[in-house]
């Protein structure tokens, strides 16, 4: 549906760029022309991601990278510009999350979670905003949320705690660096069946409830949040800023609505009963 340069002329760096939605996204934005850098800790996975994107036809290159220590987060900026060129385009995508319950988490493991998605969010925007501030040039942030950083969710407060932050810094800084020329949006997925989140959070036994809770029957497939992203980054879409879109099936909506587990009642019999609670008519 795309026209296969539509990201022609962008740079595109991804963190956690080589596995899950990150990989999905640097696959698909490679196809459509950008030059696209994966960054994370473990370089395997981001030479596979680089070399699926070669052996297509596009270009790539990975640099090893830990988004909680900005020195390392420079450093890999400096690696990939000087084998692409200047970046034009940071998602943030790079997370950590696994379920506990609250009073039993230590300090330490909140912080392992919350430096890689908020701290490390913020390395990364500051990294690229102060480059593109410098050099004049306009930018783009693209953040990986979560539904629920606008409700928390228990069991994963750390990440609830950290993704509301991101969501919030993108927002502030859509209307700080306005002038500047850089542009801060978000995705918010729903359940998206990869290796990093499902081994952590969705063991195969929950499966069955999960996919109850969405409207649309079925769990995201990765090359969906890559199009919306996609079509994001397009000279399509050049005057959204401090917004972020919702990929979920509708289990949000499902999870807040106060009637809407009737969806699960089979049609002909939820409306046999409304009828049954219909008054007569002429009847009090
Ligand atoms: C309680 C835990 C724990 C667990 C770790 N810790 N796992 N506590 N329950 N399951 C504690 C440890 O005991 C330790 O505390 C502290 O956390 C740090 O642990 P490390 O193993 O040293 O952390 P680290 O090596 O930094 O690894 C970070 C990580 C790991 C987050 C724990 O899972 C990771 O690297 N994840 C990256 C990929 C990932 O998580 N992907 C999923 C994203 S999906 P003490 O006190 O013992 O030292 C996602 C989807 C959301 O975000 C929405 C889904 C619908
Ligand atoms: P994933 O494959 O586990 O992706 C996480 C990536 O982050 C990994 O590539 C990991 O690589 C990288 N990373 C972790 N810590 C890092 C650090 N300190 N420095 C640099 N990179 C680091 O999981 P995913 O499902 O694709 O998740 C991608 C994004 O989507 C995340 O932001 C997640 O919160 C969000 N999301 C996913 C779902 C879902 O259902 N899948 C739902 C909502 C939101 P290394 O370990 O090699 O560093």
């Amino acid at each position: 549906m795309f026209a296969t340069d539509m990201l022609q002329g962008e740079v595109v760096l991804i963190t956690g760029g080589g596995t899950g939605l990150g990989r999905a996204m640097a696959e698909r934005f490679a196809g459509l022309g950008a030059k696209v850098a994966v960054v994370g800790r473990r370089q395997e996975p981001l030479a596979q991601t680089v070399q699926a994107i070669a052996l297509a036809g596009g270009k790539a290159s990975h640099a090893a990278c830990d988004v909680r220590d900005p020195a390392s987060v420079a450093a890999a900026v400096d690696a990939v510009e000087a084998q692409l060129g200047s970046v034009t385009v940071l998602i943030n995508n790079a997370a950590g999350n696994f379920l506990a319950a609250t009073e039993e988490l230590s300090a330490n493991a909140f912080d392992a979670v919350v430096k890689i998605v908020l701290n490390g969010t913020f390395h990364c925007t500051t990294e690229l905003g102060k480059r593109w501030i410098a050099r004049g040039t306009k930018g783009h942030v693209l953040s990986i949320v979560t539904t629920y950083a606008w409700t928390g969710s228990a069991f994963v407060t750390p990440s609830a705690c950290a993704k509301a932050g991101v969501l919030v810094l993108m927002k502030s800084l859509a209307v700080e660096w306005a002038c500047y020329g850089i542009r801060c949006n978000a995705i918010a997925p729903g359940p998206f069946p990869t290796e990093g989140a499902f081994s952590r959070l969705m063991p195969d036994a929950m499966h069955e409830e999960a996919l109850k809770q969405v409207p649309l029957g079925r769990f995201g497939r990765p090359d969906e949040l890559a199009s919306l992203a996609a079509y994001m980054l397009s000279p399509m879409n050049t005057w959204m800023t401090g917004e972020c879109v919702t990929l979920d099936g509708g289990e949000v909506l499902k999870a807040g609505q106060e009637f809407s587990r009737m969806v699960d009642v089979p049609r002909d019999e939820l409306k046999l009963a409304l009828s049954m609670m219909r008054p007569s008519k002429g009847g009090k």
